[in-house]
């Protein structure tokens, strides 16, 4: 998948998808967190506090942070008094990882855990990434044991009109652009990182509407399945319980 398909308006699906995630996650991985901060305005610290908050597991308790890139939820997990590990298809995120929890290179369609093995999953801005999300919360419901949490954060629209309209000029002009520019000095190749910011407000596309997100995880196996809007509707956290 070269860059230039990326910027396609046609989002690419199936393998042709996750090889191009993988390429894209490899190539911006060096400047990832700071690019994150900037483009997020520092509100995913914020949220990623509540992530884990919303878990409500026991101290010490073993949370998969799935798709952790480079560990910023590993890292909050820690800060919160959990035993954290993460998982992640790039080797790029996972060798810029600033995080002391063990880290496997794994998929999460396929995850390297026994059935029943976790109390907690947390997952961030990795939805719209997997090729399929179904097979995704399967595997989650696998490895969770049964009254295990799950919290998955993601990006979101606001439905207040004015607050849509800000977050299209930011989220659809301001990101791509900063967030090429801020990842390419960074050390990311400059056609990569320019489409990688560009494929970010693309790839909402993947989500399906709340509704449709929320019955997913419900027959995935999951019961008390909640949604909270964060900050106005910019973000979103879903929630459940391994029934
Ligand atoms: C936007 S980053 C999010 C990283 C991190 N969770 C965070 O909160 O900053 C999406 C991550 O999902 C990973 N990813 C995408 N598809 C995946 C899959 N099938 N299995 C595991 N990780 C995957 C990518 O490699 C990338 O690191």
């Amino acid at each position: 998948m070269s860059p230039r398909s990326l910027r396609a308006p046609s989002l690419p699906t199936g393998a042709e998808k996750v090889a191009a995630v993988d390429a894209m996650f490899d190539a911006i991985a060096p400047g990832y967190d700071v690019t994150n901060r900037v483009i997020s305005l520092g509100l995913d610290k914020g949220w990623r506090r509540r992530t884990v908050r919303s878990l409500g597991v026991r101290p010490g308790a073993v949370v998969l942070d799935l798709a952790c890139g480079t560990g910023d939820l590993c890292r909050e997990l820690a800060r919160q008094g959990l035993t954290p590990v993460g998982a992640d298809r790039s080797a790029g995120m996972l060798g810029a990882a600033r995080t002391s929890a063990p880290l496997v290179r794994g998929d999460g369609l396929s995850l390297p855990f026994r059935a029943g093995a976790l109390d907690g999953i947390v997952c961030g801005f990795a939805l719209r990434n997997f090729s399929a999300l179904a097979p995704m919360l399967a595997e989650c419901a696998r490895v969770l044991r049964p009254g295990g949490r799950l919290a998955l954060l993601e990006v979101d629209a606001p439905s207040q009109p004015l607050l849509l309209l800000g977050h299209r000029v930011w989220f659809g002009h301001v990101v791509p652009f900063v967030g090429g520019l801020v990842a390419a000095r960074s050390g990311a190749p400059r056609a990569r990182a320019t489409a990688a910011y560009r494929y970010l407000p693309a790839s909402v596309a993947y989500l399906p509407p709340p509704p449709e997100l929320l019955a997913l995880i419900t027959a995935a196996g999951f019961a008390s399945v909640e949604r909270r809007a964060l900050s106005g509707g910019i973000a979103q956290l879903l929630t459940g319980t391994r029934s």
